[in-house]
């Protein structure tokens, strides 16, 4: 099935080439979504390829095309990478793990999940629409020093302190529980010209601290150092610049500060070798798609380090 309604796959051909598909080999897709991504390894995988497709929310597994019998399904953080294949018995490792960050479409409009200031709705915000913190439980128990770090750090705000003394303010007469008690208190604070861009910032920092987005992709990278085969391609789409960092880090050295590792004997430790520059949508995609006007694509090849061979299963 296809589903534009529920989301337009960004640099679709592009992210694919990146994984360079052998059509019998075993890929993961980590961020299944409306299954655009997916369905264009699928095509070309042969007979014997499999894809192994994530998604974190209920609502992705509609997606998912009937019959497919070289796809499978895993409701499920992608963070939990390494332990799913394991149970899958992928002892030998994948060829190649594709990464389209963030959310879907779907999520910004489906009302009642609360992703959107378009509408009002409660205060929810959750991927996985089951157990966890709500956007709500952040912004009402929260001190003010932890709000204001996630909306400098994840929101790139500049008035992230202000906001979050308001919102402590604001708490202490009528806890927040839905959309438009939060705008109430934001929207006063953002320059007219600029509200819009602001919210979103607001909207997106407060999304990243209830999926606990930075510690899943940090979590899932080091996951796919480890099941990728020598050769295996890494490809990922990020969204912000916090998420770009990360993964530029670990394609650069392998973790998260970027700082590259070296042996004894001064050979550079760096499981993974960035292939071609970042791509960014062309000028058209990014006017007939305008979620795809933030998109940076990195690829990058796992290398095979001295010390690594045949350790795939034992990790
Ligand atoms: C940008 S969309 C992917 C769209 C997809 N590539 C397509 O072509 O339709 C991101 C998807 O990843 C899921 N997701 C985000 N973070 C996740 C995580 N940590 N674990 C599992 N799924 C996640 C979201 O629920 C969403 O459906």
């Amino acid at each position: 099935m296809n589903c534009p309604t529920y989301h337009i796959p960004v640099l679709l051909k592009e992210t694919v080439d990146g994984l360079d598909c052998r059509p019998d080999g075993t890929y993961i897709d980590v961020t299944f979504g409306g299954g655009g991504h997916s369905r264009e390894i699928l095509s070309r995988l042969s007979a014997h390829g499999h894809l192994y497709s994530f998604d974190q929310d209920a609502d992705a597994e509609q997606n998912v095309p009937e019959g497919e019998t070289r796809l499978t399904f895993v409701r499920s953080n992608f963070r939990y990478i390494t332990n799913w294949m394991r149970y899958y018995g992928e002892n030998e490792g994948v060829d190649g793990v594709l990464a389209d960050l963030g959310v879907s479409s779907h999520h910004f409009d489906a009302e009642e999940r609360g992703f959107s200031f378009r509408f009002d709705a409660p205060l929810d915000m959750r991927m996985n629409g089951r157990g966890g913190q709500t956007a709500a439980d952040v912004l009402n128990t929260y001190d003010e020093t932890a709000l204001s770090r996630i909306f400098c750090i994840y929101g790139e705000l500049k008035n992230g302190r202000k906001l979050a003394s308001a919102i402590i303010k604001a708490r202490s007469q009528q806890p927040f529980d839905n959309i438009d008690s939060l705008l109430a208190v934001a929207k006063p604070m953002m320059p007219r010209e600029r509200e819009k861009k602001e919210l979103a910032k607001v909207f997106q920092a407060l999304r990243i601290e209830v999926n606990h987005e930075m510690e899943a992709l940090e979590e899932m990278l080091k996951g796919a150092i480890r099941i990728l085969k020598p050769g295996g391609r890494l490809s990922v789409l990020t969204y912000h610049s916090l998420e770009d960092r990360m993964v530029k880090n670990f394609m650069r050295a392998g973790n998260i500060d970027g700082k590259v590792e070296q042996d004894f004997y001064g050979n550079r430790l760096t499981p993974l070798r960035q292939l071609g520059k970042v791509v960014i949508p062309t000028q058209q995609e990014q006017e007939e798609n305008p979620r795809s006007r933030s998109a940076k694509l990195r690829v990058a090849e796992k290398v095979e380090l001295p010390d690594q061979r045949n350790t795939n299963d034992k990790s």
